[in-house]
């Protein structure tokens, strides 16, 4: 019998079926879910893991990363890593890999999905037409797109690709940062309110985390105002929530994109009667190539940590 000395991956979370065949087939892959009592099997296993391959959602948390003393690399499916204890990992010298870019045209492209959605209202009439509602009268007017003003809140690498989608839509485009960036053509406002009370469509695409929680106040969706939309393909977290849920019903603004919420898969209860709501089940880069390119970028970072010490691409900071 020959001893199997591949590195040990703990899998924390689902993850795309075929990166979990990959990961199986390359690396010792213990699911934490699979296991009946998690905790136990962490104590009692916990020093045997060399990688964790996890989901953005799930994350690796401090604790997890604790309960593993000789884990060397945390590999992340998703550009979002709020949910991994990237502190905790730095000071004890664990790499941690993400999997940025792949995703941005598809989250992009969801965003403007949202944006016409929310001003034209095509899920609203799609449910109309199939209530029959057409053999009773015409649908309302919805708004216009082309021409108007989009605001961007985090002109990252997602954000910037928003941007360039907005100049096929003739729109004019500003956006906010904690800093102007100098490379681009767009207009910078130096408050979130200011923005606001600029655009027709305030578009959130900043990093998740706490530096942007509760970024979208009452204040900022006053700004906005009766005729301006919010579309949100970041962190539910970046929202006030219930400031949102308040806005809307008291028509304070005009409606709402959203493929994130405070605490997923939890859903706001009030928004589900609203019709000049967009509700996703945040699925902005769930596409087939888009998350097979995550998929291998998975791979990729554990495979380049495991021969070099370094992952493809590590996490920021
Ligand atoms: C990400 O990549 O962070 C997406 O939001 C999917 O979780």
């Amino acid at each position: 019998m020959t001893l199997d000395t591949r590195p040990r991956i703990l899998q924390n979370g689902p993850l795309l079926p075929q990166l979990e065949q990959a990961l199986a087939a390359t690396y010792r892959l213990t699911l934490l879910q699979a296991q009946p009592d998690p905790a136990a099997f962490l104590a009692a296993e916990g020093a045997q893991f060399d990688g964790i391959a996890c989901t953005a959602r799930i994350g690796a948390p401090r604790a997890l990363i604790d309960a593993l003393p000789s884990l060397r690399v945390i590999s992340n499916f998703g550009v979002g890593f709020e949910t991994i204890g990237v502190e905790r990992a730095r000071e004890r010298g664990i790499a941690v890999g993400y999997t940025p870019d792949v995703l941005n045209d598809c989250v992009a492209d969801t965003a403007f999905g949202l944006v016409m959605d929310v001003a034209r209202r095509f899920s609203a009439a799609d449910r109309f037409t199939r209530r029959g509602d057409w053999l009773r009268g015409q649908f309302p007017l919805s708004r216009r797109v082309s021409g108007k003003r989009l605001g961007i809140v985090g002109l990252g690498r997602i954000g910037r690709v928003i941007a360039r989608r907005a100049g096929g839509f003739d729109m004019a485009v500003r956006y906010h940062n904690r800093r102007p960036v100098d490379d681009v053509p767009y207009g910078y406002e130096p408050t979130l309110e200011g923005l606001a009370r600029w655009a027709d469509f305030l578009v959130v695409a900043s990093a998740g985390g706490p530096a942007t929680r509760g970024l979208i106040s009452a204040a900022v969706l006053d700004a906005l105002g009766p005729q301006g939309f919010l579309v949100n393909v970041s962190r539910g977290t970046v929202v006030d929530q219930a400031a949102l849920v308040q806005a809307l019903q008291q028509g304070r603004i005009a409606g709402a994109g959203l493929d994130v919420f405070e605490q997923e898969p939890q859903v706001p209860e009030a928004l589900f009667a609203m019709d000049n709501v967009v509700l996703l089940p945040h699925v902005a880069s769930n596409t087939h190539e888009t998350r097979q390119a995550m998929a291998d970028l998975v791979m990729d970072n554990l495979a380049s940590y495991f021969a070099t010490g370094r992952v493809r691409v590590p996490v920021p900071g």
